[in-house]
C-alpha cells in the first residue's frame, strides 16, 4: 500500500516562495507525473515527499500516516535520481544488496530481491561489473534495480532518462512502463518533458511556479487544458496562439489551435499565409507559416505534402478544435 496525500503544502527558501500551498492526493498504485518548467518547483516537491527537505508548511502523509516527522529511511519510499548516484567501486550486486544490508534484512532474501530485480531490468549479466563498465541506460537500470529490491510502497523518480540519449531515453521509458505495470507500486516522478509525461502517466500534475495549474489524465490535459499554461506546455509542436480580434474571434481574448487540428489547402480557408519553412519527416510535414491576418501558425500535417518555403497556402481549424481563452487564459468552454 502506498497512497499519498500532500495537505497544503508551501516552501520558502530565504525570501522565495517555491511552492505556494499545493494539495494533492495520490492513490495506491498510481503513476503520478510532475512536469513543469525549469525551476517551478518539481524537485522541491519531491524532496519534500522523500523527507529529504522539511516543508515550510503542509503536511505529507503516506498510508494515511503523517510523515512529516518520520526520517527518509523509515517511510517506506526508494528514490531514483537523474545522476545514478551508485557507488563506484562496488559491483552490481553489492549496489543493489546495500540497502537491503543496511536494513538487516537476511542473506537469502537479499540474494532473492536481486535476482527478482536483476530479471525484470536485464541485469543478471551484470551483477560482477562496477558502474564503470556499464552504459549509461545500464547504470540507470542499476539505480532502479536498487530501489526495486527494497519493496517501497511508493517510488520516487527525478527526471531519471535526463543524462540518456534519445534512443535509451525511449528504452528506459519503456522498461519503466513495463515496471509499472508488474509491481503495481505507486509511482511519482518528475520530468520537464511533457512526451515522457503523456507516455506513462495515469495522471498528470502541471506545475508552474509553486502552483499546481491542472491535474488530470493524458488525454484530459490534451482535450481539455484548463487555461493557456497547460494547453501550451502539453502538445509538440505548441499550440498556436492567435489574438482573438484579429483571428474574427468574438466573446473571448485569444483562442488557440493545435498544429495537428488544422486542414491546409492551395485555394482557399479561413486564414492565408506565406510558408516559411517546410519540414518533411516522412511521417508528418510541418509546415510555418506567416500570416498577415493572424501572424505566425504551424502546421502539422500527416504524411508527405508537396509544399515548400513561398508557397501561399490557406488554413483552417477542424470543425470543434479551437480553444477559446479570456482574458487571465483561462480556457472557456
Ligand atoms: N536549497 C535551496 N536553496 C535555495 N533555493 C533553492 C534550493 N533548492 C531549490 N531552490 C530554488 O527553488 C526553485 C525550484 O527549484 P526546483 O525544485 O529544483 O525546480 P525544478 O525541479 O522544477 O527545476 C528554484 O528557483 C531553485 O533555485
Ligand atoms: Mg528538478
Amino acid at each position: 500500500m502506498g497512497s499519498l496525500k500532500l495537505t497544503g503544502i508551501r516552501k520558502s527558501f530565504g525570501a522565495v516562495d517555491v511552492l505556494k500551498g499545493i494539495d494533492l492526493e495520490v492513490a495506491d498504485g498510481e503513476f503520478v507525473i510532475f512536469v513543469g518548467p525549469s525551476g517551478c518547483g518539481k524537485s522541491t516537491l519531491l524532496r519534500i515527499i522523500a523527507g529529504l527537505e522539511d516543508a515550510s508548511d503542509g503536511r505529507v502523509e503516506i498510508d494515511g500516516r503523517d510523515v512529516s516527522a518520520v526520517p527518509p529511511a523509515k517511510r517506506g519510499i526508494a528514490m531514483v535520481f537523474q545522476t545514478y548516484a551508485l557507488y563506484p567501486h562496488l559491483t552490481v550486486r553489492d549496489n543493489m544488496a546495500l540497502g537491503l544490508k543496511q536494513a538487516g534484512a537476511a542473506k537469502d532474501t537479499i540474494a532473492s530481491q536481486i535476482e527478482m530485480a536483476s530479471a525484470m531490468l536485464s541485469l543478471e549479466e551484470y551483477l560482477q561489473r562496477r558502474p564503470a563498465e556499464l552504459s549509461g541506460g545500464q547504470r540507470q537500470r542499476v539505480a532502479i534495480g536498487r530501489a526495486i529490491v527494497r519493496d517501497p510502497e511508493l517510488f520516487l523518480f527525478d527526471e531519471p532518462l535526463s543524462n540518456l540519449d534519445a534512443a535509451l531515453r525511449v528504452n528506459t521509458r519503456l522498461e519503466i512502463a513495463r515496471l509499472h505495470r508488474e509491481i503495481r507500486s505507486t509511482m511519482v516522478y518528475v520530468t520537464h518533458d511533457q512526451v515522457e509525461a503523456m507516455t506513462l502517466a495515469d495522471r498528470i500534475v502541471v506545475l508552474n511556479g509553486g502552483i499546481i495549474e491542472q491535474v488530470g489524465s493524458p488525454m484530459e490535459l490534451y482535450n481539455k487544458p484548463a487555461n493557456r499554461f497547460v494547453a501550451g506546455f502539453i502538445g509538440s509542436p505548441q499550440m498556436n496562439f492567435l489574438e482573438a480580434e484579429r483571428a474574427g474571434e468574438p466573446g473571448c481574448a485569444s483562442v488557440g489551435v493545435r498544429p495537428e487540428h488544422f486542414s491546409v489547402s492551395r485555394d482557399g480557408g479561413r486564414w492565408s499565409g506565406e510558408a516559411v519553412h517546410v519540414e518533411h519527416l516522412g511521417a508528418d510535414t510541418i509546415l510555418y507559416l506567416d500570416s498577415k491576418e493572424v501572424g505566425t501558425l504551424t502546421a502539422r500535417l500527416f504524411g508527405e505534402h508537396a509544399f515548400t518555403a513561398g508557397d501561399t497556402l490557406h488554413v483552417t481549424p477542424l470543425e470543434g478544435q479551437l480553444y477559446r481563452f479570456d482574458a487571465d487564459g483561462r480556457t472557456l468552454f
